[in-house]
């Protein structure tokens, strides 16, 4: 692992939940990697890990109350603010996330909290029921349009029965999280057509909750998109890649990964992150459609019979984004098609404001969902048109991104 961490600065802050014991684990990936750890443990953490652990660990007295117990001094979370690379809270209870949202500072962690001005990671913990609430939903939907890292398991972690929903991540994802956007900072490109351009990326599909066990989906595996974030980042891009639930891994210095789940939140996080961005491809296959009334319990067979579900439209992401463009600002859409296609993706392109739409249809063998190849056209704003033959997704990226990239210097 190396010392990747050397003279990074972390803030670990702790809450009452039965994973508090995973915060160890953590403690010694940070330590192992070089960094410093503050542990700052809240009242209902310490029932769960006792301090004298985790200063063991950390070779520094833990913080918990505002007041030094062996001196009287002032513990000041204004200093931890400046002095943190990043803060982890990792595990987060819905109290926590709670309080952080609405500003309860009657701790030490959540003043800690408000005080931070270093990028803040966040590791839910909680059982099913709390974590699938509305009250937590939209809690961690606030949060993240607030630029905060929220580390959940991965779907990989999920299938293997490793953890399940609301558990919390495992510490060597939390810390891969924190190592890749630090490390990431820290990295500045020499080289690539897009060096200092920032570029976010959808991908993967959205996922509307129906009740507490189905769901509204579609078979977009993130393939593509994630090979755009790759080709982005050898071209020496920041990339932004806004993920809906894929099974894909990724780890480049230049790419930091958002990952949601709904379209709401897709929307969330690329409303926060559009504005210093200099380029948007949307490459994600966004649900069009949510319930209306999602409900949190499993509904039952018997009880419904002949069963109707009511449907409202999803937010257009790639529309609103096209409303707030700016002209030195560039949208690169996608349009999967199954006919008319190229009318009905020009159509597209006009009607959300892109400058390009990358057409894939439906009806060209090794095209679209799941495959690892893509066979697309790419149409501009301006009336130009470049066709490509069926190639692997990262030469599809490549091509995609060349097109980009020759684009800020016209
Ligand atoms: O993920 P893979 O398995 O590799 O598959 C890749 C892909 C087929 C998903 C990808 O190549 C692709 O075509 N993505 C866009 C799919 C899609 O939803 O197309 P659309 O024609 O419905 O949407 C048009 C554009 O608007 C897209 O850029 C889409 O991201 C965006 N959109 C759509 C709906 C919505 N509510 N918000 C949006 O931003």
């Amino acid at each position: 692992m190396g010392q990747v961490l050397a003279n990074k600065h972390i803030v670990l802050g702790i809450t009452g939940s039965i994973a508090a014991y995973k915060s160890c684990q953590l403690i010694r990936l940070f330590v192992k990697a070089g960094a410093e750890v503050q542990v700052v443990i809240t009242p209902a953490g310490r029932e769960f890990i006792t301090p004298i652990t985790l200063s063991a660990l950390t070779h520094k007295p833990v913080i918990s109350e505002f007041f030094s117990q062996r001196d009287g001094s002032w513990n000041s979370h204004v200093d931890l603010g400046l002095w943190a690379d990043a803060m982890v809270i990792a595990p987060a209870t819905a109290s926590t996330i709670g309080k952080m949202v609405h500003g309860v500072a009657d701790n030490m962690l959540i003043t800690t909290y408000l005080s931070m001005k270093a990028p803040v990671f966040l590791a839910p913990a909680m059982d099913l029921d709390m974590y699938r609430h509305p009250s937590t939903r939209q809690n961690l939907q606030t949060l993240r349009a607030w630029n905060t890292n929220i580390v959940e398991p991965e779907c990989g972690e999920l299938a293997s029965g490793l953890v399940g929903k609301g558990r919390m991540a495992e510490p060597e994802h939390i810390f891969a999280a924190v190592r890749d956007s630090l490390v990431a900072e820290g990295s500045s490109p020499t080289a690539g057509p897009l060096k200092d351009k920032t570029v976010i990326v959808t991908a993967g599909p959205t996922r509307e909750s129906i009740d507490a066990v189905r769901y509204i989906s579609n078979y977009s595996s993130g393939k593509m998109g994630f090979a755009l974030a790759e080709s982005l980042a050898k071209a020496g891009a920041h990339v932004e890649l806004v993920a809906g639930p894929v099974a894909l891994q990724l780890n480049h210095p230049l790419i930091r990964r958002h990952d949601v789940v709904t379209a709401d939140e897709m929307l969330a996080v690329c409303l926060n992150l559009f504005p210093k961005a200099d380029a948007a491809i949307l490459c994600a296959a966004v649900a069009d459609y949510k319930a209306a009334h999602a409900v949190a319990h499993k509904i039952k067979r018997e009880e419904t019979g002949a069963f109707s579900l009511q449907l409202v439209p999803n937010p257009d992401i790639a529309k609103a984004l096209g409303q707030l463009k700016s002209p030195a600002q560039r949208l690169i859409g996608f349009a999967l098609e199954t006919d008319n296609e190229e009318a009905n993706a020009l159509a597209k392109l006009e009607r959300k404001h892109m400058d390009y739409i990358v057409l894939n249809s439906l009806r060209d063998a090794g095209s679209g969902f799941g495959v690892d190849t893509n066979k697309v056209t790419i149409l501009s704003a301006t009336g130009q048109k470049y066709h490509f033959p069926l190639k692997n997704k990262t030469e599809v990226a490549d091509d995609i991104v060349e097109v980009l990239a020759t684009s800020f210097g016209e």
